[in-house]
């Protein structure tokens, strides 16, 4: 299984996906770059989870909050404070540091005796203003929620929404991880999607078992395998500080079954603590609440947080599929295993793939770079000239290119060309002006 885990990093940096930071520098530790087809694929996953969250529900807001925030946010929070803190061991040989809950009794690197474990605080530090004194001191957000806390009232009041309502936010969240590992797993930078419920408290143990469900749907819906994905429910010891309620969305990775997202009922945590520490009051005004009258309370908080990140990494996992021998037909008696990557069409970093049949026939070529220009406004597109169509054909399954079309001698004759399909390998010729028509249906 790990390694399945070195094939998919060593594709992620031949293909483009994933490089890592600062590579001439040696790297930096925990830091990835998304190349070409990363930043492809992490953009179509941030759409569609934006799209299930904003356009699928009239009363969900969408939000985009700064990364830096006053630092009494994160006091309030419980962020500054233990709640927020791994335990740390550091071997005392070779110096390294671990997260405790990740090592035993020895240093898993030089099998050195491990100091007693300290908490160690994951908010990253920075400053802020030409004066480098406490004052200035502020923090890199480690959760994009608070920037929704912050704006609660402004949300409500701006879209007139009335309980139970929505704020849906993506953005960069930093946390200094003690052990990043597992590629682009854990690390110190990262996105979250995080969309924060405002509900009555009595309705929260209703709406924490519908957004979960939801949730778990939506990777499906994406192609994620069933027997890839469970929810665990997280016992009391275990939770996050402000948790009430917790289940982890978990997928089975090469590395072993580990979260990609939390479903937290927050209570009142969050609107309370703000309210004590800021003075304002953060209770919902509530003039038509079922028993009758009026009434005024902290709603409750049904949180959904997921980590771009990790559905990207969970994404490409579930889609890598080796077929020893090859998917053609061939009578060659040793043929090179294959790699399909069979991610759904609307994450596939390119849609589809220009291929003139031979490279040294000018029209052919000619007739192809048209193609490819009528099409590359309106689907991420790739044009291919090297090598035999066949090992062309592999070049995009790797890359999981959803159609391939090739320009052949017909083609100038006829106008059309021929449509190959990724997953059933199926053959179609079609009209070039009726293949914007036939590709928009068929993807979009
Ligand atoms: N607002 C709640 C919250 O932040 P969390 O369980 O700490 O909850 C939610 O994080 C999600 O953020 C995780 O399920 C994961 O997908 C992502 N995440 C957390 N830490 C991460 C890290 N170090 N690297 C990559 N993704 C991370």
């Amino acid at each position: 299984m790990a390694d399945l885990m070195g094939k998919i990093v060593s594709l992620s940096k031949r293909r483009g996906f994933i490089y890592q930071s600062s590579e001439i520098y040696g790297g930096f530790s925990s830091c990835y770059d998304f190349g070409p087809l990363g930043v492809e694929m992490k953009k179509n996953i941030k759409n569609l989870w934006w799209d299930e969250m904003t356009k699928k529900h009239e009363n969900i807001a969408g939000l985009d909050a700064a990364i830096l925030m006053s630092p009494k946010v994160w006091q309030a929070s419980g962020h500054l404070t233990a709640g927020f803190a791994d335990e740390l061991t550091e071997c005392k040989d070779c110096k390294k540091r671990f997260r405790k809950d990740l090592v035993g009794k020895t240093c898993p690197e030089c099998e050195g005796e491990l100091t007693p474990s300290r908490k160690f605080n994951l908010m990253m530090k920075t400053l802020v203003g030409p004066v480098e004194d406490e004052a200035s001191q502020a923090y890199l957000r480690a959760e994009t929620c608070q920037g929704i806390y912050m704006n609660f009232e402004n949300v409500l009041n701006s879209m007139r929404f009335k309980i139970p309502f929505g704020i849906a936010q993506i953005g960069k969240t930093f946390r200094n991880e003690i052990t990043p590992k597992d590629f682009i797993y854990r690390t110190r930078e990262f996105e979250q999607m995080e969309m924060q419920w405002f509900c009555r408290p009595e309705d929260a143990d209703i709406f924490f078992a519908k957004w979960k469900e939801k949730r778990l749907k939506w990777y499906l819906d994406l192609g994620i395998k069933k027997e890839n994905l469970r929810a665990i429910d997280v016992p009391e010891e275990e939770r996050a500080h402000y948790a009430k309620k917790q289940t982890d969305i978990e997928y089975r990775f090469p590395f072993g079954w580990q979260e990609i997202e939390g479903i937290h009922n927050r209570g009142d945590w969050d609107l309370s603590n703000h309210s004590k520490h800021s003075g304002e009051d953060l209770r919902y005004y509530d003039e038509n609440p079922p028993a009758g009258g009026k009434e005024k309370y902290y709603p409750y908080v049904i949180e959904t947080s997921g980590g771009a990140d990790r559905s990207f990494l969970a994404f490409l996992c579930d889609a890598y599929q080796e077929i020893p021998g090859g998917r053609t037909k061939t009578t060659e008696p040793t043929k090179e295993t294959e790699v399909l990557l069979k991610l759904d069409k609307r994450i596939s970093p390119v849609k589809v793939i220009v291929l003139p049949l031979v490279k040294n026939k000018t029209e052919l070529v000619k007739k192809a770079k048209e193609v490819y220009q009528a099409i590359k406004p309106y689907f991420v597109c790739q044009y291919d000239e090297l090598g035999s169509i066949g090992r062309r054909y592999r070049r995009a399954d790797e890359i999981g290119v959803i159609y391939s079309l090739t320009i052949d001698f017909e083609t100038l004759k006829k106008a059309d060309v021929t449509v190959r399909d990724r997953d059933t390998m199926l053959q179609e010729r079609i009209k070039i002006n009726k293949l914007t028509e036939f590709l928009n249906s068929k993807i979009k």
